[in-house]
């Protein structure tokens, strides 16, 4: 495959005869040096391929076009048709997750840096961290809303022994999911399902408990989703969250608030960002009973901050260089044409984010814990802790 791409690539060049000839030698030497890097040099026994997802190589320019076209251009628009909202997520997805396994890893998610930890230990107990909340065990059925390519999944069942089902948008996620699962041996306790969150192929009462990183923010109204989780869960059972929310230090009446956010949802897919009251609220609408309420993103004094995993790839101008490389790819038709759109779309956000997390107006962990009543009609338990 990778040779097959080579040799059109050197095709491409020598097609090119004349006055230019040297300079596109040395350009062709350092794009054939910047391709090595992704496209040669394997990464495990994994090599790292730039596509569109689900989308053919030659629509994803045109629906990358069509996906920034669905933000309204006055300020806290969000998605204007908000009915669009799933198709969309799904077309961010499709045009994002190889360029998120590249450039992030598996895990889709932030976390705060724990002292002394990598960021792969500090992602790891932060997901760890909800197989403990949600008290997992083997044998218990667990539901992961919106698992992305599985990395949290993983976690989540290897450390607990319980049995996760995850549930995306995304069939290419699904792909990608089964591929990493089988890779690492985990595929009997793990299950990643294609399906609409909104619409989940689940039985009412079939989960012990259920959890969702940085998914729920995708959803076209909170309360829906949580609807959802609140039918498939069993009586008593917990489901926690980790949502991205505006905070209570965020004015809807500062514009440089509402850039910021605006920013995050055009560059992450959100039709909107709620503020985690509305989050809370969101929760009791669905029938669940509020059993914490809390922003993960401040709670350690001693954690490093989660956005400085942002602010040192940006600082280290690794991003700008990969920028470069996704654009010459695109160029030597090595990655679809569009993807050099796409790969600076996430750059921008990148800052946004940063931008949101050192201003303190943007959370994406703040951790909501609900349970599902014991019984229907069983008094609202109303002792949770709240931060
Ligand atoms: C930021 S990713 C997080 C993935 C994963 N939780 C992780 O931490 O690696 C958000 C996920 O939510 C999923 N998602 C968004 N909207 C969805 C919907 N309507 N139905 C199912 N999954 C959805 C996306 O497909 C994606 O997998
Ligand atoms: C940049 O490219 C290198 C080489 O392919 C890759 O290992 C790295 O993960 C990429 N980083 C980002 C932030 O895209």
């Amino acid at each position: 495959m990778a040779r097959d791409y080579l040799d059109s690539a050197l095709e491409w060049l020598n097609d090119y005869t004349g006055d230019n000839k040297n300079l596109l030698a040395i350009g062709g030497a350092g794009a054939v040096l910047l391709l090595g890097s992704i496209y040669i040099l394997p990464n495990g026994k994994d090599r790292h391929r730039l596509t569109g997802g689900g989308i053919k190589a030659d629509r994803v320019k045109q629906e990358f076009n069509d996906y920034a076209d669905a933000y309204g251009k006055e300020a806290g628009a969000g998605i204007t048709d908000r009915t669009k909202t799933g198709q969309l997520v799904d077309t961010f997805y499709n045009l994002v997750t190889d360029i998120y396994e590249w450039g992030w890893g598996l895990s889709f998610h932030f976390s705060p840096r724990l002292p002394g930890k990598s960021w792969a230990a500090s992602e790891a107990a932060h997901e760890s961290r909800l197989a403990a909340i949600l008290q997992l065990l083997p044998g218990k059925k667990c539901l992961d809303v919106g698992c992305g390519v599985g990395g949290p999944m993983r976690t989540i069942a290897s450390t607990s022994g319980a049995e996760v089902t995850g549930i995306t948008i995304n069939q290419y996620q699904v792909q990608r999911a089964e591929h990493h699962n089988k890779k690492m041996g985990v595929q009997e306790l793990c299950k990643p399902v294609q399906g609409d969150f909104l619409k989940m192929p689940f039985k009412d009462n079939s989960f012990d408990a259920a959890y969702a990183i940085e998914a729920t923010c995708h959803a076209a109204k909170l309360e829906e989703v949580y609807g959802e989780i609140q039918r498939v869960l069993k009586p008593g059972g917990l489901f926690a969250s980790y949502e991205w929310v505006a905070t209570k230090h965020y004015d809807e009446n500062n514009p440089e608030h509402v850039k910021i956010i605006d920013e995050i949802n055009f560059g992450n897919g959100l039709p909107e960002m709620r503020t985690y009251k509305q989050a809370e609220e969101a929760g009791k609408i669905a029938g669940l009973e509020l059993v914490m309420s809390i922003d993960i993103a401040t709670a350690s004094s001693v954690a490093g901050p989660w956005y400085n995993r942002l602010g040192w790839l940006m600082k280290s101008h690794i991003i700008t260089f990969n920028s470069t490389m996704v654009w010459i790819l695109a160029r030597l038709h090595l990655a679809p044409a569009g993807m050099e759109d796409v790969h600076t779309m996430l750059v921008r956000v990148a800052k946004s984010l940063c931008d949101g997390g050192s201003t303190g107006v943007f959370s994406p962990m703040h951790l909501l814990v609900f349970k599902k009543p014991a019984s229907p009609g069983k008094d609202q338990v109303a002792n949770h802790v709240s931060a």
